[in-house]
């Protein structure tokens, strides 16, 4: 293994995209933000420098993070941000991970600019489980907000109403041709007929969860979350956001144009942004002229697709990579998670109340000291140990919704080392019945059940894949319905767990596992780095 070294100067850079320009927040002046690569154990160093009137953190989405909970990034829960002029090192090491991951800034919606792939390769010498591909590709998918994505969620939230959808996706930084904006050229993917490439596919969106498909091309899926999958053949994929899909595609074509494309699958009723996000595969030797195969994204509400996509997916369990799933359960927890209604006399839509969100009715507020800290030096006052394990009210999704109105605070939920977790998700759609891409900071975890309606332990429980089900750190879950995902609590810390649609963790739907170190050498939270932030 090796030390990698990195430097991410946050700095402003003047970007056009459909057809007007204005000044964003990157990494190095770059939209997506430039790919970190490393291998398996290596130790990552990366200098953050903030050179920009905002404060900054960046996580690295996925990472386990194992003992260096410091080095995680949500600006509140293991750090204070990097503030204008200040620069902190994120020091990790990558443990038992390899395939894609993402990073991202973890504060407000700078997300929405600041991201980038995260590669691991495989140890040196170690090959992948699947034929080697002749080239990788980094696949970043985005969206793209003419004004100010800051300004945007702010106005939201003196309003109490939804924020405006974004006014583009994009594909590697670019919406692709867009019909009156003639300057506006999409991403090319250049290929060789005959040979095989490995797609690192990265949901960096805000708010959007995508469908991904190309004309007259199969996609194997071969690991998703970092985790190796079973291969699968399929023509779409569905990916949320903090969501990441490996996939092989092959050229088999003799030349030619096809089209590749993003488009979002299941807003909630109120965010209808139906627009796609267009590449091109590009087969090499073929002539300028040569017209795109063209390909028809699904229906927004495509629910059968992304159920194939979803039921499709199974952890590869081979005796190199087997999948460890907790088969006895310590803690039996069910969540929650939905919209609600708060008053707010200030608001100035929406009669005196706003839209706000929650996980078991408790609506995240957000300390002004970082949890983490608030933690490992015993400050009170900070955080709460009550988070509750189970809803307040018998969750009901054939009742009439009642429990609207939500309760503040900043809670977390305790749980010592080592201890396993069941987690049973509940979408209560009570306002509005959406799809939430749940990611826990911290670990990864199988996902062992999903249904709709209301969760039936009784029943439901027997019917769960303690077997091969897919690992993952972002898990969707169903409108109107249900997941059930497992994990072991061995990473001491603060770990943060939250919807990856940032409007919903705006809104409050977010919490937090605190789990205490354990009694054995190499169980403890390490102490944190010197130049750690304060708030
Ligand atoms: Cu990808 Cu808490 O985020």
């Amino acid at each position: 293994c090796s030390v990698r070294h990195y430097k991410f100067d946050v700095v402003m850079r003047k970007t056009t995209r459909l057809c007007s320009t204005k000044p964003i927040v990157t990494v190095n002046g770059q939209f997506p933000g430039p790919t970190l690569y490393a291998r398996e154990d290596d130790n990552v160093l990366v200098k953050v420098v903030n050179h920009v009137k905002y404060n900054v953190t960046i996580h690295w989405h996925g990472v386990r993070q194992i003992r260096t909970g410091w080095s995680d990034g949500p600006a509140y829960i293991t750090q204070c941000p990097i503030q204008p002029g200040q620069s902190y090192v994120y020091n990790f090491t990558i443990t038992g991970q390899r395939g894609t991951l993402l990073w991202h800034a973890h504060i407000l919606w700078l997300r929405a600019t600041v991201h980038g792939g995260l590669v691991i390769l495989p140890k040196r010498g170690v090959p992948y489980p699947f034929p080697k591909p002749h080239k990788e590709v980094v696949v970043v998918l985005a969206e793209w907000w003419k004004s100010d994505t800051e300004a945007v969620i702010n106005k939201a939230l003196q309003s109490g109403s939804a924020p405006n959808v974004s006014d583009a996706h994009t594909i590697n930084g670019h919406p692709g041709p867009v019909s009156h904006c003639s300057t506006q050229d999409g991403f090319t993917l250049p290929v060789q007929s005959g040979k095989t490439y490995l797609l690192r596919i990265i949901n960096a969106a805000l708010n959007e969860e995508l469908f991904f498909k190309i004309a007259g091309h199969q996609l194997t899926i071969v690991e998703v979350d970092a985790s190796y999958v079973k291969p699968v053949k399929l023509d779409t994929i569905l990916i949320a956001p903090g969501q990441t899909t490996n996939a092989l595609i092959t050229a088999d074509k003799n030349s030619g144009k096809y089209l590749v494309a993003a488009s979002p699958f299941m807003d909630s009723p109120i965010a209808v942004d139906n627009l796609t996000a267009t590449a091109t595969l590009h087969y090499s030797g073929t002539l300028a002229n040569t017209p795109t195969t063209l390909t028809s994204p699904p229906p927004q509400n495509a629910t059968a697709v992304a159920n194939k996509f979803i039921k499709s997916l199974r952890s590869l369990n081979s005796k190199t990579y087997p999948a460890q799933v907790p088969l006895k359960v310590d803690h039996k927890l069910y969540f929650t998670v939905g919209l609600g209604i708060n008053p707010c006399p200030t608001c100035t839509a929406g009669n005196g109340s706003r839209v706000v969100a929650s996980i078991n009715n408790v609506t995240f507020v957000m300390p002004t000291t970082a949890l983490l800290q608030a933690h490992y030096f015993n400050m009170g006052g900070v955080f709460t140990t009550d988070f509750p394990g189970n809803p307040p009210h018998v969750f009901n999704y054939t009742g009439t919704p009642s429990n609207l109105q939500t309760n503040n605070g900043t809670k977390v939920f305790r749980l010592s080392y080592n201890s396993t977790v069941e987690l049973v998700l509940q979408d209560t759609g009570i306002i509005a019945p959406e799809n939430h891409p749940v990611h826990l900071h911290g670990f990864n975890f199988f996902a062992v059940g999903r249904g709709l309606g209301n969760y039936n332990p009784k029943k439901d429980s027997k019917h769960f894949n303690l077997i091969d089900p897919v690992e993952r750190n972002t898990i969707g879950v169903p409108s109107g319905g249900w997941v059930a995902i497992r994990f072991r609590a061995d990473n001491p810390g603060v770990w943060f767990m939250h919807c990856h649609l940032e409007v919903h963790t705006t809104w409050g739907l977010k919490m937090a596992f605190l789990v205490d170190n354990g009694k054995g050498p190499n169980q403890s939270l390490l102490p944190p780095p010197s130049d750690l932030p304060k708030c």
